[in-house]
């Protein structure tokens, strides 16, 4: 299954991103814990090489904490200043402002050795659409200051936001890039909800999860729908089988009977994306 979307205005915030990050002294980086590395946006890598680095694994809530623990240890490892949080309660953003803090340390020093004193250090908050950038930013700055919705791309202009008489930050719209490197990273971005349904076949992509399902977390499906499924899919054809006993148990039929694995896939996808299904981690570090 391919899966392209980098439209117009991610092309243009993006320009916009290059022009400011000389700007910049610390790049926040919101990453989705279900999919750490899939949803980093290897533009944004390219971008901030040299500047202090703070990732966030977000909607950990969301994700299966066998994993997220690996993955904070993994980024932690490649030098960046790493935090759990869950924008939507509130849980780890007190942190946050604690490592943000830690990360502009060096920048503030050296602004006052060169006796530069009242100059905030400037913080690019960066991710790709849907990871919760605006539920964040409102999280942090403890009021509606960013505009949160929950179509992918809403954050569109430039804005910045004081934080406190030292730390200024940059919000930017949610952007993807021009090509994914591997067909798997499309359909985990698709599966989160980051690439727009429109342009998606869901009910291929709910097969893909099916798999995924099948191999990682083989009891889940049964559960929650109490079915009784075959196991060691092979392909797609055989996840088709899956979708099949979902769309008879949960009644989504056809005029003539028929299940409606449409109707179904959407079902399971929504399940998923709400953790309905559980907490699940797509990818794990290697
Ligand atoms: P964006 O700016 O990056 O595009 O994302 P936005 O803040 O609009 O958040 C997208 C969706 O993700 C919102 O849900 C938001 O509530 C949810 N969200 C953000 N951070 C977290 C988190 O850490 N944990 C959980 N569980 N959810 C999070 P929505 O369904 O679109 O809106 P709502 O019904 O929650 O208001």
């Amino acid at each position: 299954m391919q899966i392209q979307w980098y439209p117009g205005h991610m092309a243009k915030a993006k320009r916009m991103m290059q022009e400011n990050i000389k700007l910049i002294d610390v790049v926040i980086e919101l990453v989705d814990a279900r999919i750490p590395l899939s949803s980093k946006n290897p533009d944004i890598e390219a971008m901030a090489g040299n500047k202090s680095r703070v990732i966030l694994l977000n909607k950990y809530d969301m994700a299966d904490p066998r994993h997220t623990s690996s993955w904070k240890e993994y980024f932690e490892n490649k030098g960046y200043f790493v935090a759990l949080v869950n924008s939507k309660s509130g849980n780890g953003i007190k942190q946050v402002k604690d490592i943000v803090n830690k990360a502009c340390e060096e920048k503030i020093a050296r602004n006052r050795r060169k006796g530069i004193m009242n100059r905030p250090v400037r913080a690019m908050v960066v991710g790709i659409p849907n990871v919760g950038k605006s539920t964040f930013i409102n999280s942090l700055v403890g009021r509606a200051s960013a505009k949160t919705g929950n179509k992918p791309g809403v954050t569109k202009g430039k804005q910045w936001i004081r934080l406190n008489k030292n730390i200024e930050l940059l919000d930017t719209p949610g952007i993807t890039w021009p090509k994914f490197e591997d067909q798997n990273i499309g359909i985990r971005l698709a599966l989160i909800g980051s690439i727009n349904d429109n342009i998606i076949n869901t009910t291929d992509l709910s097969l893909e999860l099916i798999l995924f399902l099948d191999k990682h977390y083989p009891e889940v499906i049964e559960n929650r729908y109490e079915i009784e499924t075959p196991k060691g899919l092979e392909d797609l054809k055989s996840a088709a089988k899956v979708l099949e006993l979902i769309a008879i148990k949960r009644g989504c039929l056809q005029k003539g009977g028929e299940p409606d694995l449409d109707r179904a896939a959407n079902l399971l996808l929504e399940d998923f994306r709400s953790t309905r299904l559980g907490n699940i981690t797509l990818e794990f570090p290697e």
